[in-house]
């Protein structure tokens, strides 16, 4: 780093001739220690705990209160709300057998993509991506999952689907990593309908890269309409070569002229990627687990689908050449023939515009609590190494805001992006109403996200309920950034977390 070596040096880079004696030569050593004393410090401050529990970590940030109703209990923890709660007694209450159940083993191991290449890394049930698990809405979900080898421990997350907060699977706060001979059960109702993946939530920059993720799909009941293909096209880079469903290059699907196809896009790595159509027109039906009311036909548009999104888009399969969906360099062929590469069209699809409006079920001009997510970057320590660290509101990991909230409240958030680079931002349990970017109010469907690009210079204004106590990080789904700190969480009133991160527990 350049300041405190700098600093440090800076005093008598070429000592002056012996004149004054001693004095002189104290003083760039007391200016040192001035400099060097803080830093100490610094450093020092910077060192986490062996291990900690998140209600320890940053910060209480109880966030504006605009409602006329109730005043939050400010200066008075626990004295007000409900009574404790343990994050472990917030699961499913059904205790009917599950319609959906499913084992999955994980294990560390080599395996083979389709095209022959052999990568390093982690399984489940033999392969990556792991099993596609499929549910109706409306089902009770059920996965056993069985750690046989992954020295680190492992966990499963529920990318997008609002399960209740135990079985969130976030090591160190919705739970303890699975050991290597371990197992542990999630259960979960699949309320909403769309396009899910699951990931370890255990080292997860390292773990989710390395393959430990699958999709899940949730239909509506009885399956699809008859005459839609439902395609999964979950798209993952493994050691540098993008693949769709495991393959890399070309996937066909065979279907016939006049077709639809649904390709439910998900985007399971770090950077966003543009996805079009070339050879026919699509609609963007669903995005991020919410169907788009009203979706108009585009052409010669991309849609960009950011870390962690999916986007479900209909194509109807064209009578002549196939209908090419690309997707960063893999691609997907709906028909038959071999229609060339496409070049990437300029335009974007803007879903602040795209699709009709509705109501939203709430209203988030009367909110009860209004956050500011603002992400910088700054110099400093973070766990003794220095280096430009990720900011929210100024504070550095792990002295970042746990953003309190009470049962039904109405939230709104402003996540403003002042880092310097783009940040997939992702909210666990809930999903949010984008309402307006840059200060331009969305006018298209209401756009549902847990997944949003906040490009550096823009600002998102966003709404939910909270519905889903618990706590639920809100972090930055370009997983080495979370590692690196761009964390927060969302707390309700009186949750409490047995868990501890660290030790066993590195849930980045
Ligand atoms: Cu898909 Cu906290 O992650
Ligand atoms: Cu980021």
């Amino acid at each position: 780093m350049a300041v405190p070596t700098g600093a440090a040096t800076a005093p008598s880079p070429r000592p002056p001739r012996k004149r004054g004696g001693r004095r002189r030569t104290l003083l760039p050593v007391v200016a040192a220690l001035a400099v060097l004393g803080p830093l100490g410090w610094m450093w020092q401050a910077s060192l986490l705990p062996d291990s900690y529990s998140v209600m320890d970590m940053g910060y209480r940030d109880e966030g504006r209160n605009q409602g006329s109703g109730a005043v939050p209990a400010q200066g008075h923890e626990g004295h007000h709300g409900p009574a404790a709660r343990s994050v472990a007694t917030l699961t499913e209450p059904s205790t009917a057998p599950a319609d959906v159940r499913v084992d999955l083993t994980a294990r560390k191991e080599p395996f083979r993509l389709a095209s022959g290449q052999m990568v390093e890394g982690y399984t489940l049930n033999g392969s990556s991506p792991g099993p596609v698990i499929t549910a109706e809405q409306g089902q009770l979900v059920e996965v056993r999952l069985v750690n046989e080898s992954v020295p680190d421990g492992v966990t499963l997350h529920w990318h997008g689907v609002d399960v209740p907060n135990a079985v969130d699977g976030v090591a160190g706060v919705t739970q303890d990593a699975v050991p290597v001979g371990g197992e542990h059960v999630y259960r979960f109702r699949a309320d909403q309908r769309g396009s899910y993946w699951y990931h370890s939530h255990q080292v997860s920059h390292e773990q989710v890269q390395r393959g430990l993720l699958g999709a899940l799909v949730v239909t509506p009941p009885g399956g699809l309409p008859g005459t839609t293909v439902d395609e999964l096209a979950l798209v993952h880079i493994y050691d540098g070569v993008r693949t769709v469903n495991g393959r890399p290059g070309e996937t066909r699907v065979d279907a016939a002229p006049g077709t639809r196809v649904r390709v439910r896009v998900v985007n399971t790595d770090n950077g966003p990627m543009p996805v079009w159509v070339s050879g026919a027109a699509f609609r963007v039906v669903a995005v991020d687990g919410t169907d788009v009311r009203e979706p108009g036909e585009v052409r010669d548009l991309s849609v960009e689908v950011t870390g962690g999104a999916r986007a479900d888009l209909e194509v109807e399969v064209p009578a002549g050449q196939a209908a090419r969906v690309e997707l960063g360099g893999a691609a997907l062929l709906l028909g038959q023939g071999d229609p060339p590469r496409s070049v990437r069209p300029t335009g974007k699809l803007d879903m602040l515009t795209y699709g009709t409006p509705a109501a939203l079920g709430f209203d988030p001009s009367a909110a009860d609590r209004s956050f500011e997510y603002v992400i910088g970057r700054a110099p400093g320590f973070l766990d003794g190494w220095p280096g430009l660290w990720w900011t929210v509101n100024g504070h550095m990991y792990p002295d970042v805001p746990m953003f309190v909230v009470a049962d039904g409240d109405v939230v709104r958030m402003r996540v403003e992006n002042r880092s310097g680079e783009s940040h997939p931002m992702h909210l666990h349990g809930h999903h949010a109403v984008v309402l307006a970017r840059d200060g331009v109010p969305a006018t298209g469907s209401p756009w549902w996200v847990d997944s949003l690009e906040v490009g550096d210079g823009e600002s998102y204004d966003i709404a939910f309920v909270a519905d889903n106590p618990g706590i639920w990080m809100d972090h930055c789904h370009n997983l080495p950034h979370a590692a690196e700190g761009l964390v927060a969480h969302l707390m309700y009133e009186g949750v409490t977390v047995p868990y501890r991160v660290g030790g066993v527990n590195e849930p980045e």
